[in-house]
């Protein structure tokens, strides 16, 4: 499936405009989720205050840093192999390139790193990025340089993003930070501290300046955005704690994706990721009320089995996730809906794993992002837990799980022939140079010719074929609703 995420996958080396006063030169790449790619944005956005430029060539880079992603440990592993590289690019063809890890596994491994990797030179934890100025000082004077240290209010709001490798037409807007869920697998909880929202008035403001320069589309991030919450600052848990006035002016998620959608009818918005505890029906009232929010949710649900999602301590039954789903489809029936399942979780029998298919058929997902269990250190299920499903069985599993998508979601998109959709354009289509790619509401990949259309154009597509994971069609005309 296309949408899987492969770890093993190259980080994408990012670049932005050039300011002729900045004479050195960054190399950043981005491994793991929306957030690190977003993150590093606000990364080189410091550092063109600090004379740095973008490039795309390690070898003429005065400073790489690699933002990291400790999810799985497959994910860790690109990771050394890339630090390698680096090591390989220093000996022979730059001696004074300085390495830095940011993200997860800085968080994770803190100063191991710099014990374990000798090429590192400079370890930034998630909420640290703007100490990276001093730590290259400290760098700059010989020392080793790390800050792990995890915030109560830092979220960045304050920092206006660099677009890097940016198709000028969709965005990444982070709106919370952290997570309290504390799932028994996950590693982030620890990577990523406590959960905090960011001010909706510089949320606003961020999304502003993207339709200023001409984005159409934007995404809200956070580990788990239903859970948004802005009472004037601090941390989520803290809520309880806050002032009678700050409690009963606070905004929540729905509250929020309101404003944003009422103060920017034109820009598409979409969200990432929800929870299915966290998950409010007010979230979908909004959404149907808003044309320029996209129907679509990915609604992670890891597992089908009720033993399992108990022992993964997700807060729910697979009955209650499929109540929320009926509900969900009774306010807005053409919803796309996408999951996250974990095969092989310690414990997990045959007969869970079938209760996990029988869940996928019931909701019909359009697509999935599928992994089987890796074992994280530091997380309950690796301190109470045995890993006791063999890896042939958890790959077997996976495979049952992906093929099972697969069909689901050719039988999703043959529903689409002969229909019209909206699509926003992205890009020139990877497969052909004279064809378009964009997405429909649902979140779902149309290719069609490429005409007098442009860029950023939102076009009605008749949709006449398609494969696995991509609609095939041809423009009828441009889509009245988002013209200017
Ligand atoms: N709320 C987050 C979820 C983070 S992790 C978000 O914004 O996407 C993304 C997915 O990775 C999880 O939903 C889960 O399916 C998978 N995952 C997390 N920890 C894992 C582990 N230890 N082994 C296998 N998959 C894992
Ligand atoms: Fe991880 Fe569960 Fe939070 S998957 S990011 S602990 S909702």
């Amino acid at each position: 499936m296309e949408k899987i995420i492969d770890e093993s996958k190259q980080g994408e080396a990012l670049t932005l405009e050039t300011s002729q006063a900045n004479t050195k030169k960054l190399f950043i790449e981005s491994y793991g989720c929306q957030m690190n790619f977003s993150d590093s944005e606000v990364v080189a956005s410091i550092l063109a205050n600090e004379g740095y430029n973008t490039t795309t060539n390690l070898e003429d880079a005065d400073l790489v840093l690699v933002n990291t992603c400790s999810i799985r440990e497959k994910a860790e592993l690109t990771v050394r192999k890339r630090l390698e590289k680096y090591q390989a690019v220093k000996r022979k063809k730059n001696p004074m390139m300085k390495v830095g890890v940011l993200g997860c596994m800085a968080e994770r491994l803190k100063s191991k790193f710099l014990e374990e990797e000798k090429i590192v030179d400079l370890v930034v934890g998630p909420d640290a990025y703007k100490d990276i100025p001093n730590l290259l000082s400290e760098v700059e004077e010989g020392r080793e340089a790390i800050n792990v240290i995890l915030s109560k209010e830092e979220t960045y709001g304050d920092i206006s993003p660099v677009r890097l490798q940016s198709n000028g037409v969709t965005a990444f807007v982070s709106i919370t930070r952290g997570c309290d869920n504390m799932c028994t697998f996950c590693v982030v909880p620890f990577t990523r501290g406590r959960e905090r929202s960011r001010d909706p008035q510089s949320i606003l403001e961020e999304v502003k300046a993207l339709n200023q320069k001409g984005f159409k589309e934007i995404t809200l991030l956070g580990q788990n955005v239903d859970s948004y919450l802005w009472y004037g600052g601090g941390l989520k848990k803290d809520f309880a704690k806050a002032s009678p006035m700050q409690q009963a002016t606070a905004v929540n998620f729905a509250q929020l994706m309101d404003i944003v959608a009422t103060a920017n009818p034109k820009m598409r918005i979409r969200f990432s990721t929800s929870n299915p505890q966290d998950m409010t029906l007010d979230v979908i009232e909004v959404m149907a009320k808003h044309k320029n929010i996209c129907n679509y949710i990915h609604l992670p649900v890891q597992s089908g089995s009720d033993r399992i999602l108990k022992l993964m301590n997700r807060q729910h039954t697979a009955q209650e996730y499929r109540t929320l789903i009926d509900n969900i489809k009774a306010i807005i029936p053409n919803i796309g809906i996408s999951q996250d399942m974990i095969t092989g979780f310690p414990t997990e029998t045959e007969a869970d794993h079938q209760d996990t298919l029988e869940l996928m058929r019931y909701v019909g997902y359009d697509y999935g992002f599928m992994f089987y269990y890796s074992e994280r250190p530091g997380t309950l299920a690796e301190r109470k837990m045995e890993d006791d499903i063999p890896l042939e069985i958890k790959k077997r599993r996976l495979a049952e799980v992906i093929a099972l998508q697969k069909e689901l979601s050719r039988n999703n998109l043959q529903q689409y022939k002969g229909k019209v959709v909206e699509i926003l354009i992205e890009k020139e289509s990877k497969k052909d140079p004279n064809e378009w790619s964009g997405r429909n509401d649902q979140n779902i990949v149309a290719v069609f010719p490429k005409e007098q259309y442009q860029v950023g154009d939102y076009v009605e597509v008749l949709i006449e074929e398609c494969t696995t994971g991509t609609l095939i069609g041809k423009a009828q005309g441009y889509a009245p609703y988002w013209r200017a």
